[in-house]
Parts: structure tokens; sequence; C-alpha cells
């Protein structure tokens, strides 16, 4: 894992929990000065960590702020690859830029930008994406399978069902379900959403740039009125606040496990996995698409990830984008 000191002395605190470490023995392992230890636990204490001294045993963790940060993430990661950097903003336009500059530059498979706030939050279909300071996942994963072009919508639906999944094994209040092609809805309203861009060659993906938004921690007065009656949050539905560096590591085991899983194998197990946690198959459907106004009844997804509708007439209408209300 790429953890500066700083977040190398940080997680060895969150690993003790609660128990105190001495600042020689710190110094001692990470191969620094015991001044350097002290300057860096200064600068945490900056960002809201909060260390007491106790006597003859070194230093405590007593406090540790809601933030996202890499050392909190990595605390709980349990992955190969993914996460193993992690990229830490507080505030920043909008993580798919980030990304696609780190994309550019080469960065490995599994990279992770993340930030507490966005100010140019993008969703799809040139949306906006609001993405309130603290409350939320605000996330791009960089992810390099070794799939032609056309096949990139089908790691979107991996990623669909790697939320889905993470949050099924955190949380036991709620069922979320996906509304095609990657919303995640929980009890009707929108609780994430997903938006992947692609660099590619003519016949390679150089790099994909999976953007996971999700509403964590919201009230409902933290959402714009304008989305409070289609909005709500893991927290909302829950009825507690989560921990949101720990659903991000949940994740980022299920992506990296599902893609690697649908590099090696195809797409049919994820396929199934889709339409077992999908909320659209099955129901009556009203698509709107650039052209035209679809009504009819979603019967499934076809291997490229394009939804099937089958009309009153009997005929089979495939949807490559669409809104869809259901
Ligand atoms: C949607 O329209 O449903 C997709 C929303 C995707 C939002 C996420 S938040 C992290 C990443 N950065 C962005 O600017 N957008 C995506």
């Amino acid at each position: 894992m790429n953890l500066s000191m700083k977040d190398k002395i940080l997680q060895r605190f969150l690993s003790a929990k609660g128990e105190p470490i001495s600042g020689q023995q710190l110094a001692d392992e990470l191969g620094i000065s015991r001044t350097a230890i002290w300057k860096h636990l200064q600068t945490l204490q900056e960002e809201g960590y909060e260390f007491v001294t106790i006597k003859k045993k070194g230093y405590r963790l007593v406090e540790v702020p809601d933030r996202v940060d890499a050392a909190k993430i990595s605390s709980f990661l349990n992955t190969k690859r993914f996460g193993h950097a992690i990229h830490y903003f507080e505030e920043i336009d909008s993580t798919q830029s980030v990304a696609q500059q780190l994309a550019r530059q080469g960065a490995e498979d599994g990279t992770v930008i993340i930030a507490e706030e966005q100010t140019g939050g993008k969703g799809r279909m040139q949306r906006t994406w609001h993405s309130a300071k603290g409350k939320g996942i605000w996330m791009t994963i960089i992810v390099r399978p070794n799939i032609p072009p056309h096949q990139a919508p089908q790691l979107t639906l991996v990623a669909a069902v790697s939320v889905v999944l993470a949050m099924k094994s955190l949380y036991k209040n709620f069922i979320p379900v996906i509304k095609w092609p990657n919303d995640i809805l929980i009890n009707g309203k929108k609780c994430a959403g997903i938006l992947t861009e692609m660099l590619a060659e003519m016949d390679r993906v150089e790099g994909l740039l999976i953007g996971i938004g999700i509403n964590t921690n919201h009230e409902l007065d933290d959402f714009p009125e304008d989305i409070q009656s289609i909005a709500t949050s893991i927290a909302i539905e829950e009825k507690q606040k989560v921990d949101r560096a720990q659903l991000v590591a949940e994740i980022l085991k299920n992506l990296e496990y599902y893609t690697d899983e649908y590099v090696a194998h195809g797409f049919k197990s994820i396929k199934k996995l889709w339409e077992e946690h999908s909320g659209t198959i099955g129901k009556r459907i009203k698509a709107t698409t650039i052209r035209e106004i679809i009504e009819g009844q979603a019967v499934g997804i076809t291997d490229e990830g394009v939804l099937e509708i089958l009309l009153d007439d009997g005929q089979v209408k495939k949807v490559y984008s669409a809104d869809i209300e259901i």
C-alpha cells in the first residue's frame, strides 16, 4: 500500500484500537526520529485526530474525525490491489477529472480518488451530482481490465452489483435494488449512482473511470429541496449514521473480486447477480430516450447490458440509454 508516513502512523494507531503506542517503538518500526513522529502527530491533530499522552506508555488515539482518508479506508481494507493507492481530497471539483489525469499518467489498476466534497460533481446525461461535504462517498476508481471497448458497459454493471452487495453485507434495515442501468434505490428513492467514463484505443480499453456517488450520512435537510422527494441516504434508511470508510473498503473488495471474476469467466455470473438484485426486471416501465418514450415490461438485459422491453404488441425493444420510470 502506498501510504504516506503520516498515514502509516495513523494506520498504526487505528489498528491499535485505543491502546497506547510508545513514540520510541513507532520511531524504530518506521525508521524515523521521535521528533518526526511528534511532528506527524501534530499534523494529525490539526486534521481533527486527538491523541493523549499516557505516562511511560506513549500516545493513545482518543478521537477519530469522520473522514474518508487513506489511513481510515486502509484500516478496513482487505484487497490485493484495489485501494492500495488512494488520493484523498477535502474538496475537489470532480473526482472524475482527477482520475482522468491520473489514468493518463499511468495510475495503477484499482487506484482510488475520493473527496469529502465535490463542487462540480458530474452525473449521467450531463447532469450535476449534489455532493455535500462529509455526508457521502464521492469516489472514482481507475480500473484497467483487459477487454475491448464495446464490453465497457458490462463493467458498470459489475460496479452496481458490487455496491449493492456491499450494502447488503453491512446493513440490515433495508433492501437496496438496482434500477437500470446502475442507480441504487432504497424504498423507491435514489441512494447511489454510477458514472463510467472510458479512456480507450480502437481495440483496447486503456482505463475505465468508475465514479460512484453514495448518499451516506445525509439527513433529508442535507439534500437540495428539489430532490428531497426522490433522494434518500443509507443513514435515513438504516436509521443510524454509518462508517463511510468501512463501506468504501467493502465496495473495493467486491469490485476487485467481481472484476477479476468477470475478466476470467465472462459476463454470465455477473448478469445473473445483476438480475437477482434488480428492481427493474419484471416491472412495467416507461423509458424516455432522446428520441422516444417506450412503455412496456422490462424483461431482461442482454450480454451487452442493454435493457430489453416487451411492448404491448409483442415486439421486444432494446434500450441503450434512457431515463426509466417504474
Ligand atoms: C448518476 O447520474 O446517477 C451518476 C452519479 C455519479 C456521481 C459520482 S460521485 C463520484 C464521481 N465524481 C463525479 O463527479 N461523479 C461521480
